[in-house]
């Protein structure tokens, strides 16, 4: 049985989340998903506290946020998700006295960007103008885009015709890192 605080998850189902909750687990740390009850749990890490969860339900989702040191969210979605899902999960850790509160931001630095840009970071921007009025510490990580999209989603390296893409200037700076 580990002494160390337990951590309570959001989107442990998923892609980044999976591999936090992996992280934690190789470390020791207690952890509990809270998943949606449709969710398949064959696709979770093993090793976690799994709680299937209504999210809508405000006394369910405290009861499940007690005794948790930090929320961790790595959902994913749009405003049903980052605004109204992220909402009622910080309003149930603030009831159920969590002292931190981390969003799923895992983002380029949008406090430096341009609102009305980009309808991913302005969802972002919104919900830590909640996330700051609320009593409850938060980190937000901002770890810039991950590389693999380099040669996916965001098709900047093009092995096929071996050329670089860029916009304007070629001196561009981005910040990448690994998942
Ligand atoms: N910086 C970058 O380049 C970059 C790249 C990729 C992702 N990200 C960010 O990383 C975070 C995680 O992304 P991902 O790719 O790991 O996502 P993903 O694989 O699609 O996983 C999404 C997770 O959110 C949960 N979820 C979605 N809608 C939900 C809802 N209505 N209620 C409850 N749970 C819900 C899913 O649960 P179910 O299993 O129940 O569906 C799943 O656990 C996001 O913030 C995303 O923007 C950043």
């Amino acid at each position: 049985m580990s002494n160390l605080p337990l951590i309570v998850m959001a989107g442990a189902s998923g892609d980044l989340g999976g591999r936090i909750a992996r992280a934690l687990i190789s470390r020791g740390v207690p952890t509990r998903a809270l998943v949606r009850t449709n969710t398949r749990q064959a696709q979770l890490p093993t090793g976690l506290e799994v709680v299937p969860v209504d999210f809508a339900d405000h006394d369910r989702l405290r009861a499940a946020c007690d005794d948790a040191t930090c929320i961790v969210s790595a959902v994913n979605g749009l405003g049903d998700v980052v605004l109204d899902l992220q909402s009622r999960l910080l309003d149930a850790a603030i009831a159920a006295s969590v002292p931190r509160f981390i969003p799923s931001d895992y983002s380029l630095d949008f406090t430096r960007t341009a609102p009305g840009r980009n309808r991913n970071l302005d969802l972002r921007r919104a919900f830590k103008a909640k996330l700051d009025a609320a009593p409850i510490a938060a980190t937000s990580v901002l770890n810039g885009a991950f590389a693999d999209l380099l040669a996916g989603q965001a098709p900047i390296v093009l092995h096929g015709i071996r050329r670089i893409l860029y916009w304007g200037e070629a001196d561009q700076h981005y910040d990448f890192t690994t998942k």
